[in-house]
């Protein structure tokens, strides 16, 4: 167990805490800040809190099994890490160490194209590590078709399509700091792009093509040999265009509410896109999962499986991949502990029934 100080940290809140305490303040504010007014931040974790879970007794809880089946394949659980771009800001061993942390876990690791670290190097740091690769369409084209070969190439099992960043978000704590991302350099999947030099993430973010439309991602499903899963719902409607499109699974997301402020929060978005597409694509949702109870509510409400952002990044600020470990590990037993006291016992067993309105949020008028 790790500790910060005399105190051992035993929850995400506890890492969260310890994270900011290590961090600069630029580096700090690129991580924990959103958009606008943060008021979707906010309510991405206060989304789950409005859930109340509605146990079931005496079903015999002594074996559980918080195993799923993601894209055709069994996983041990459903947690991935979110990709998260630049995480040497976090640690000296950025992705490499959240991949030993992922192998460590039995955890997705999906690899950022704004990774300090190359698809080839993350690979063979953790090559236990299930991976998929996030990928931004820059304008050059060829560079992304270039990416996805590399990814292919070294064993990533799914494209992940970023869609709700055509712009980067109105980030006040950035504009305040000013904080340098990386240099372009670094960033391979970008260099390839053209990024050199000192970069705020805004001039990473403006070789992103801001025209990417649904044709475009017929065609990564027509050219990848992998399953493409789009990330960044939170209408049905675009739902049922990603399957229409040819996507395996979407994830519902605001991009941890760095994008655009006041969108709704995953937690809320999640069931009517569940109900458009669970039918046809697979469900994952992200956003503002603090707790192993959160994870039983997405999954209740339908989700395959959860993506974790801030969270391992605040394990890997205080502690490298151990730290990544740490905090997966808080989760998957925190979890785990849900699932035997809700009397789901099996994380394939969860739905609606065990989730509701929480009695305390007001009903709406
Ligand atoms: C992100 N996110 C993100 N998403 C993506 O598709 N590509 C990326 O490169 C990044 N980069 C990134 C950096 C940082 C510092 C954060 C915090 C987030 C969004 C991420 O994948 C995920 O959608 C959210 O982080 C989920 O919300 P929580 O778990 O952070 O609340
Ligand atoms: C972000 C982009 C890089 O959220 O995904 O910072």
């Amino acid at each position: 167990m790790q500790a910060c100080g005399p105190t051992p940290l035993i929850s995400v809140a506890d890492y969260e805490a310890a994270a900011a305490a290590r961090l600069d303040a630029g580096a700090h504010g690129y991580m924990a800040g959103g958009a606008g007014d943060e008021l979707t931040l906010t309510d991405n974790v206060a989304a789950w809190r409005r859930l109340a879970i509605t146990p079931r007794m005496l079903v015999g809880v002594g074996s559980r099994d918080p195993s799923v089946s993601l894209l055709g394949v069994r996983r041990a659980h459903p947690l991935l890490i979110a990709p998260m771009a630049f995480q040497r800001m976090a640690h000296p061993d950025g992705e490499l160490a959240m991949a030993r942390a992922a192998e460590a876990t039995g955890s997705i690791m999906c690899l950022s194209t704004l990774a300090t670290a190359t698809p080839a190097e993350v690979a063979s740091a953790a090559p236990g590590a299930p991976r998929w690769f996030q990928l931004y369409v820059f304008s050059d084209r060829g560079v992304s078709r270039e990416l996805v070969a590399r990814a292919v190439e070294h064993g990533y099992e799914a494209l992940v399509v970023t869609v709700d960043l055509p712009i980067l978000g109105v980030r006040e704590r950035d504009l305040r700091s000013g904080v340098h991302a990386a240099s372009g350099e670094v960033v391979a999947g970008a260099a390839a792009a053209g990024a050199r030099g000192t970069m705020s993430p805004a001039d990473f973010a403006a070789l992103i093509d801001p025209d990417l439309r649904w044709p475009d991602i017929e065609r990564f499903v027509d050219e990848s040999p992998l399953p493409v899963v789009v990330k960044g719902i939170l209408t049905p409607e675009d739902a049922r265009l990603a399957a229409e499109h040819g996507a395996s699974a979407v994830v519902v997301s605001n991009h941890g509410g760095r994008q655009l402020d006041t969108v709704m929060a995953g937690a809320d978005a999640l069931g009517p896109i569940v109900d458009e597409v669970g039918e046809r694509v697979e469900v994952l949702v992200d956003g503002g999962i603090r707790r192993g109870t959160d994870v039983l509510k997405a999954l209740a409400l339908g989700a395959r499986a959860v993506m974790i952002g801030r969270p391992a990044l605040w394990g890997l600020a205080v502690a490298g991949d151990r730290g990544a470990q740490r905090v997966l590990e808080i989760l998957l037993a925190e979890f785990d502990a849900a699932l035997a006291l809700s009397g789901a016992r099996d994380a394939t067993g969860l739905d609606r029934r065990f989730v509701c309105r929480a009695p305390w949020v007001a009903a709406p008028r």
